[in-house]
């Protein structure tokens, strides 16, 4: 091989070798102690020289810079007319506005403190959100320009990966002397003992017809590549791009692949793996909302993490035959999580199956009140629903028995039903405790336990507008807070009729319910096999 053909060939771009490509997001490669990837490479006989140099830069993002699938297509009816559906299409945010303005930072009367978190979480989400639609974009677009080494050390002053350099010396055709010099001079100076550091430079990694092992390996801050056991080069992740984003790779240039062995790819995430629990597939998303105003709209409060929960509610109470009809619509209703992953994936499984509603402000248990005012706007203002119902991603609902009890109620009243509770007092110490701050009289108004009670959709409409006045009180425990949100409505003349049933069971399951509480996903389950095989409703009363 002639010095300048190889000369060329030094000059090449290592990172275009071991392109990390972004290939889908299907399978997403998610490691604890980190990856490698061996592989044996035979360089081809002939052009090597001239064929081996990689493409321009923009050639390679053109053809190898993928567009990731992340825009799962929705379920978009066939014909969409309706302004209300082209809203919910467009985003799986939900359309409550918390507006921060009016709230008194300084201000520390009783309901003040409940809304100056919820100013700050609903801050703190908005940045969150435009993050995740950051990355989707980032996604969307490409993976960026490469990185390139061309035979030098990378300056001193630049940022190292994982205490790596990003690129490594090789030795060149015309200063082989000196470092034949330099490799006598690191053995003399190891005999010696002389503790000064000296360079050591490498041979060029690959030549013509050579076998070569490289290992690609994933550490903290990014890839580490090395051949025949030397580091050659490590790059630093993307911004916006996690470990697991990276689902494939890809080998440019005149090279033949002998052999591709992979190890360590751990088959889970360490803290949760979504993909264990979603099932992808077609049957379990939301049908499209029908032009007509449906009969019972359900919210169901859950929190990002709760993969497993809300699949087995797609897969039990879900599917019953009013809510496949859409006579009945329900809806998850989750805020933001703190970790950055967990939003990726609750925004993909919002896109695909179409029942999740994010309401955009960081979780906090003291703000689920906000999530129920998200359940009573989107009710009112996308399902058009008579009624509406709230309960957790914990509550097996018995669909159909919940529509018959409201049928019970004369059709022009307002309605309230639940498990009741009258003349409750708020607890005053303990760790549960209620300031009189809070709180300040010393009885609840009546008010439905919250793992399942129906309001009538006038009472959401007061809710909602209330909401926007700014007018609506807010208190930590959102099914008090419903309690005296009715108990306003009530005392304006507009009467509604409290319906009280024990089969709205708080503590669990109980025979003949219409809700039960606390139920596994296992139990979901259990219960939905039960109706559809008994044909009645039967516990679980396993976890
Ligand atoms: C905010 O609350 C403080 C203390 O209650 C009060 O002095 C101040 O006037 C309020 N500011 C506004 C704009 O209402
Ligand atoms: C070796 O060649 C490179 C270009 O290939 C040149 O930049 C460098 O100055 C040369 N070094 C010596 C010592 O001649
Ligand atoms: C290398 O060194 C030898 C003698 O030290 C010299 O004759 C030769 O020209 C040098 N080669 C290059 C490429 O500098
Ligand atoms: C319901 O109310 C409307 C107007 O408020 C009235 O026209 C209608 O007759 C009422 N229906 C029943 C069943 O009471
Ligand atoms: C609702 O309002 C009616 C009439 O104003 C009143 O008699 C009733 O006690 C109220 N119910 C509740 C639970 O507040």
């Amino acid at each position: 091989m002639s010095l300048s053909r190889q000369r060329m060939v030094q000059v090449l771009i290592f990172m275009g070798l071991c392109y990390v490509l972004l290939v889908g997001l299907e399978v997403p490669l998610v490691f604890k102690n980190g990856f490698s990837l061996v592989s044996q490479d035979g360089f081809g006989t002939g052009q090597f020289s001239n064929s081996f140099v990689l493409d321009s830069e923009e050639d390679l993002k053109e053809k190898d810079a993928p567009n990731r699938p992340i825009d799962v297509p929705l379920l978009v009816p066939s014909q969409v007319k309706n302004e209300r559906k082209i809203r919910e299409i467009k985003s799986v945010l939900s359309s409550l506005v918390f507006d921060g303005s009016y709230v008194n930072m300084t201000s520390n009367d009783g309901f003040s403190g409940i809304l100056k978190s919820a100013k700050e979480a609903f801050e703190v989400g908005k940045k969150f959100w435009k993050e995740l639609e950051l990355h989707k974009k980032e996604v969307g677009m490409q993976w960026g320009t490469a990185q390139r080494c061309d035979g030098w050390r990378s300056r001193d002053d630049e940022e190292t990966v994982d205490g790596q350099v990003k690129c490594e010396k090789w030795i060149r055709d015309n200063d082989s002397n000196h470092s034949e010099q330099s490799k006598a001079t690191w053995w003399l100076n190891r005999l010696v003992g002389r503790k000064k550091k000296v360079d050591f430079d490498w041979p060029f990694p690959f030549s013509e017809d050579r076998l070569f092992v490289l290992t690609l390996s994933s550490g903290l801050e990014g890839y580490h590549v090395n051949v025949d056991g030397r580091h050659v080069t490590s790059f630093p992740y993307r911004i916006g791009f996690a470990l697991e984003d990276a689902t494939g790779l890809s080998l440019n240039g005149d090279i033949d692949v002998d052999s591709v062995f992979a190890a360590s790819l751990p088959t889970s995430h360490p803290n949760f793996a979504p993909q264990r629990h979603l099932d992808m597939s077609n049957r379990w998303k939301a049908p499209p909302l029908l032009d007509q105003s449906v009969d019972l709209f359900i919210g169901v409060l859950s929190a990002a993490n709760h993969f497993a929960e809300r699949m087995a509610i797609r897969r039990s109470w879900m599917q019953h035959q009013l809510i496949k009809s859409s006579n009945v619509v329900a809806r998850f209703f989750v805020a933001l999580h703190a970790r950055k992953d967990i939003n990726v994936e609750l925004k993909k499984e919002a896109e695909f199956f179409g029942d999740v509603v994010i309401v955009p402000f960081m979780d906090n248990y003291d703000l689920v009140v906000l999530k129920t005012a998200a359940i009573c706007e989107y009710g009112v203002h996308v399902a058009f629903a008579k009624n509406i119902m709230k309960c957790d991603d914990d509550t097996f609902v018995r669909v159909d028995a919940v529509i018959k009890e409201i049928n019970k109620i004369q059709e022009n009243r307002s309605l309230y039903v639940g498990n009741i509770n009258y003349y409750h007092k708020p607890l005053r110490n303990g760790k549960w405790a209620v300031t009189y701050e809070e709180w300040p009289e010393e009885d609840y108004p009546p008010y439905a336990n919250g793992p399942g009670y129906i309001i009538s959709s006038a009472i959401a409409n007061f809710i909602v507008s209330e909401f926007d006045r700014h007018k609506l009180k807010l208190f930590k425990m959102e099914d008090v807070s419903m309690g005296m949100w009715v108990e306003k409505f009530n005392s304006s003349s507009r009467p509604v009729q409290y319906v009280h049933s024990l089969k709205f069971s708080q503590a669990g399951c109980v025979d003949d319910y219409y809700t039960a509480h606390y139920q596994s996903p296992r139990q979901m389950i259990c219960m939905w096999n039960k109706l559809q095989q008994l044909g009645r409703p039967q516990c679980c009363n396993m976890r």
